[in-house]
């Protein structure tokens, strides 16, 4: 019995395979490393000792998908593969809606053909939009979504309600990842995003590492303590302990939840900088700049009903998050490579 892993070799993904190996489960990986590189899974296996059982297929795939189930006896879908950034969603959407939406479904389609009921989806604390008031619970209102991307995380989310609607032995959770940062201790593995970070910490890390000048700060006028948004950081290492714990959750009986991983805490953009220039030991540059457009004040998780479904709670902080992202960047200052 093994779980499949789509999008494995990605950030999260690569992270998640590390814990769920050394939890003694039983993985296999597909990508079709539009995001990622071969060399993530190697490193995967260098940090574990194991060898990861990998097939290069794309999620749209369904003769690849077939291929997977029949060779293998796949209890429970871990499901990341996707496209994730904002800004690009919005220029090429059907790209997005292809992918993420007909992908997800494709997916389920062969799941349900061979007998696999059991699926953990990567959504996200963008479903919440910005009608809702931090902390985020689970089930305040979703759909008010401000880009593509958000949308295909909030229509997928529908689609699988849906899908349970139809045939309660579908067992589904729906995690919600508020802000994933910080790589694996080890230093091998971390987030290798291609030119120039649209997100935070990847984009502080590469003014740490001398890559980029100065770090912008979308905004200091807003209504948080020091007026720079506030985001629910999360340790990616702490991210992939709550899919292990999930597995385990899917696993017990059926129905769908949706569930928030996050810390519950809030940190501010200027809190982050200040945190990652005590990690990486200098001053970092930056520069106030206006709001970026789509961007909220706060955005917290409330990581009750995580710690009541599944008994998970994080357990990095800051300091680390910031340590283990500068240890990956200062030793892999581009990434995987070529
Ligand atoms: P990532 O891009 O590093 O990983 C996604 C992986 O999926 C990549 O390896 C990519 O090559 C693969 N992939 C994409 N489309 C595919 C397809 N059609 N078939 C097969 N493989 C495909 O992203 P990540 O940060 O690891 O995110 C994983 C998931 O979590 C995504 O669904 C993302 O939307 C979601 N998520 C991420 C964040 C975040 O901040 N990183 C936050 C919320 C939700
Ligand atoms: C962004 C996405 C969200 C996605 C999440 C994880 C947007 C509008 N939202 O969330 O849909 O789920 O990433 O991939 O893109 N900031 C700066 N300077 C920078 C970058 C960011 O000041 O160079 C600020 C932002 O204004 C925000 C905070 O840092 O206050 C975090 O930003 P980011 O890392 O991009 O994450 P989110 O915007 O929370």
């Amino acid at each position: 019995m093994a779980i499949l892993v789509t999008g494995g070799a990605g950030y999260i993904g690569s992270h998640t395979c590390v814990e769920l190996i050394n939890a003694g489960k039983d993985i296999v990986v597909i990508d079709n490393y539009y995001n990622s590189k071969p060399e993530a899974l190697s490193r995967v296996e260098r940090i574990t000792g194991k060898k990861v059982k990998f097939y290069e297929c794309d999620i749209r795939d369904r003769e690849g998908l077939d291929k997977v189930f029949s060779e293998n006896d796949i209890e429970v879908v871990i499901h990341f593969a996707g496209l994730k950034a904002v800004g690009e969603s919005c220029k090429i959407p059907l790209a997005y809606y292809d992918n993420n939406v007909a992908g997800t479904v494709t997916l389920c389609q062969a799941m349900a053909d061979h007998g696999c009921k059991k699926l953990i989806f990567s959504s996200s604390a963008t479903v919440y939009g910005g009608n809702n008031i931090a902390p985020y619970g689970e089930d305040m209102p979703t759909g008010a979504v401000t880009n593509p991307y958000g949308r295909t995380k909030y229509v997928i989310e529908e689609i699988l309600k849906d899908l349970y609607a139809s045939d309660n032995e579908w067992s589904i959770a729906l995690l919600r990842y508020f802000n994933p940062i910080g790589a694996h201790e080890s230093g091998l593995i971390g987030e290798d995003p291609n030119g120039i970070p649209n997100n935070l910490v990847p984009y502080v890390a590469q003014v740490a590492v001398g890559k980029l000048e100065r770090v912008g700060v979308f905004g200091n006028d807003y209504d948080t303590p020091d007026g720079t948004g506030v985001r629910d950081y999360i340790h990616v290492v702490d991210l992939a302990i709550g899919h292990v714990k999930t597995v385990d959750y899917v696993m017990k009986g059926t129905g769908i939840e949706a569930i928030n991983l996050g810390t519950g805490v809030g940190y501010s953009v200027l809190d982050v900088i200040h945190a990652y220039e005590k990690a990486c030991g200098k001053a970092l540059p930056y520069a106030i700049l206006p709001r970026r457009e789509g961007d909220i004040a706060t955005c917290y998780a409330n990581p009750e009903k995580a710690e009541r479904l599944l008994g998970f709670k994080t357990q990095l902080g800051i300091e680390r998050m910031c340590a283990d992202s500068w240890r990956w960047q200062s030793n892999n200052p581009n990434g995987y490579g070529e």
